[in-house]
């Protein structure tokens, strides 16, 4: 990169983000903020929120916040420098030539070149299927019922017989070995060079923007491997991208379908179905499942009905909760997969699986019983000391008991039996643990984990608050500096925010551009800028909890510098700071 910060700031401040998202979203006035339905998860209420006042947006329902730069950013999939052109352009400002240093600019060109590598590679297999040595191709791929226009809409294609045809025709399109090698597409040996790919069908794979980065190529018939995949590339990370988002995302599903082959995603989409998904070869990890967060709250699985399929399953069942998705798992039995099933037995009955999806507990229950002959009692009191153990993993007290009545009834235990049971277990130090800590910690380090958390919270309500009602600023300013903010990202955020409350202007969404190269970190960010409703201020709760959290945050920043005073004078100063603490507080009203 980077443009001048004056420069980013010119385009955020001449494109008013209610007049940009008004572009994408149908806003409507209350009060002084405007709401619309998210673009950025299925809605039914619109819980997309755009205040004029700070130029930011933010999602009440999954979090999505940011300024003008990054909701183009997110909707449009654009990189920032993308974003910030288009914006400017949009606004009549004239972007100066970017300042990038020498490696940025390397590899930006090299990005792009990698792109149009793949771009022509795909535009050449796509046309060597429709030519007489791709007949092979194209056979196989009507033998799979693939229709004319599936075949268009994923771009399949063939890679011939000959071992370098693709090799030479990047060639002669000026590319350099060093690129090609880099690309993937190609091997480089002392006796030649060779393509990766021959006589298999291809299948691209696109971004989430659909620009091709890499490949997928299948045997047509039996033989080893039988897909075999492009290798990461600077532009192809397996573990950030997943096989038909690109349509899927655009889909307007309230749950994305993940599957795991590239001929499932066709078939499934053939159909009808075109929120599916698959990994790519791999299996689905947690920035898979952060991926699918940014586009849906739930996802049904429809993985292989066999004991691989089963197994990736409960693999994934944990690592989507984690991430904040629920997962449901849908039965292809008898067949094995999606594409064999909808063969079988059509949409209409796929969609009758996909409605009868199994809550993904419930489903790991299922799997857990085939471990035991229920017939036999002592197997079958094991089995149901194993699902005790299991429905510990809610620790919600309502949200349990629903649990354990449904795995009572579909289990054919007696409930009371059952909830005592597991009561019984969750109050056992150990087993209570146990379960817990497959989430994480064991019991010391799940207390500090919590305390942690909690000095969190009080930092990042305080921030909140100040951001929300400036007002408040003067009932602290003597008791609290951007010093106090304990945890980086906050005390980063903090200064910018103190410095602004001193001069009686908090510019959240300037504040937000200083955060833009780091996703995680501006999603964090912009989350502070938005009381969520539960924060929000103005009533007696809040007003009472005020001085709590403020002395929490306090309490925490005197503790974190005890520990690191470095000599006695400084350590009895913060005690009697300690000790005078509550005192101070007391003039707070
Ligand atoms: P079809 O036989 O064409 O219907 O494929 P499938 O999707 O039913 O095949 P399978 O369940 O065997 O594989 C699922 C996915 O795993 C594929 O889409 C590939 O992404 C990946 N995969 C399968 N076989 C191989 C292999 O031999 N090598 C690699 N790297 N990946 C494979
Ligand atoms: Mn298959």
């Amino acid at each position: 990169m980077y443009y001048p910060e004056e420069t980013i700031e010119e385009v955020r401040e001449r494109n008013d983000i209610v007049d940009v998202i008004s572009g994408y979203v149908k806003l409507q006035k209350k009060g002084s903020n405007y709401f619309g339905l998210c673009p950025f998860h299925n809605e039914k209420s619109p819980s997309f929120s755009v205040s004029p006042q700070k130029q930011m947006y933010y999602c009440f329902g999954c979090g999505a916040g940011g300024n003008v730069i990054t909701f183009v950013m997110e909707y449009e999939n654009y990189s920032f420098q993308e974003a910030l052109k288009m914006l400017a352009d949009r606004a009549g400002v004239k972007l100066p030539e970017a300042e990038y240093s020498k490696e940025e600019r390397d590899r930006a060109d090299k990005r792009s070149a990698l792109l149009e590598v793949n771009k022509l590679a795909a535009n050449y297999f796509y046309y060597q299927l429709r030519q007489p040595q791709g007949k092979a191709g194209y056979e196989y791929f009507r033998r799979r019922e693939l229709t004319e226009e599936t075949i268009r809409r994923f771009g399949l294609g063939y890679a011939n017989k000959t071992s370098d045809d693709l090799y030479r025709y990047l060639k002669s399109k000026g590319y350099q070995d060093g690129l090609l090698k880099e690309s993937g597409l190609v091997t480089l040996e002392e006796r030649g060079s060779y393509d990766k790919f021959w006589n298999r069908v291809m299948f691209p794979i696109m971004d989430p923007n659909s620009r091709v980065i890499g490949f997928g190529g299948r045997v047509m018939g039996d033989g080893e491997p039988k897909y075999l995949n492009s290798p990461e590339t600077l532009i192809f990370d397996k573990g950030r991208n997943l096989y038909g988002l690109n349509y899927a995302r655009t889909s307007r599903e309230k749950s994305l379908l993940v599957c795991e082959g590239y001929m499932d995603v066709i078939a499934m989409h053939q159909a009808g179905f075109t929120n599916a998904v698959a990994s790519l070869g791999t299996a689905l990890t947690s920035r898979h499942a952060a991926l699918l967060k940014r586009y849906t709250e739930q996802v049904i699985l429809t993985y292989d009905s066999d004991g691989a399929g089963v197994k990736a399953a409960l693999r994934a069942i944990p690592i989507l909760r984690e991430a904040g998705v629920s997962a449901r798992v849908l039965d292809l039995r008898p067949y094995k997969d999606p594409d064999e099933f909808i063969k079988n037995k059509g949409k209409d009955e796929f969609k009758k699986r996909v409605d009868g999806a199994r809550n993904s507990f419930l489903f790991e229950i299922d799997v857990l019983r085939r471990d035991y002959q229920t017939e036999d009692p002592e197997q079958k009191t094991r089995f149901i000391h194993a699902a005790a153990g299991k429905l510990l993993v809610f620790e919600e007290a309502m949200e349990r008991d629903s649990y354990i009545q449904a795995v009572a009834r579909e289990q054919m235990l007696p409930y009371e039996d059952l909830r005592r049971l597991v009561n019984r277990l969750g109050n056992m130090p150990q087993t209570g643990q146990a379960a817990r800590g497959r989430q994480g910690a064991d019991g010391r380090d799940r207390e500090k984990k919590e305390k942690d958390d909690g000095n969190r919270r009080a930092q990042r309500l305080l921030l909140t608050w100040l951001i929300e009602q400036p007002q408040l600023f003067a009932k602290v300013r003597d008791i609290i500096g951007e010093e106090d903010f304990v945890e980086p990202l906050y005390r980063r955020v903090a200064e910018m925010v103190f410095d602004g409350l001193r001069r009686g202007d908090v510019n959240p969404a300037e504040i937000l551009n200083h955060f833009i190269n780091d996703e995680e970190e501006y999603k964090e960010v912009a989350a502070l800028f938005h009381a969520r409703l539960e924060e929000a201020l103005g009533n007696e709760e809040q007003k009472k909890a005020f001085p709590d959290i403020v002395y929490r945050v306090k309490k925490n920043s005197l503790d974190y510098a005890s520990r690191n005073a470095s000599d006695i004078g400084e350590l009895q100063r913060i005690i009697r700071e300690q000790a005078g603490l509550r005192k101070l507080l007391a003039t707070i009203d």
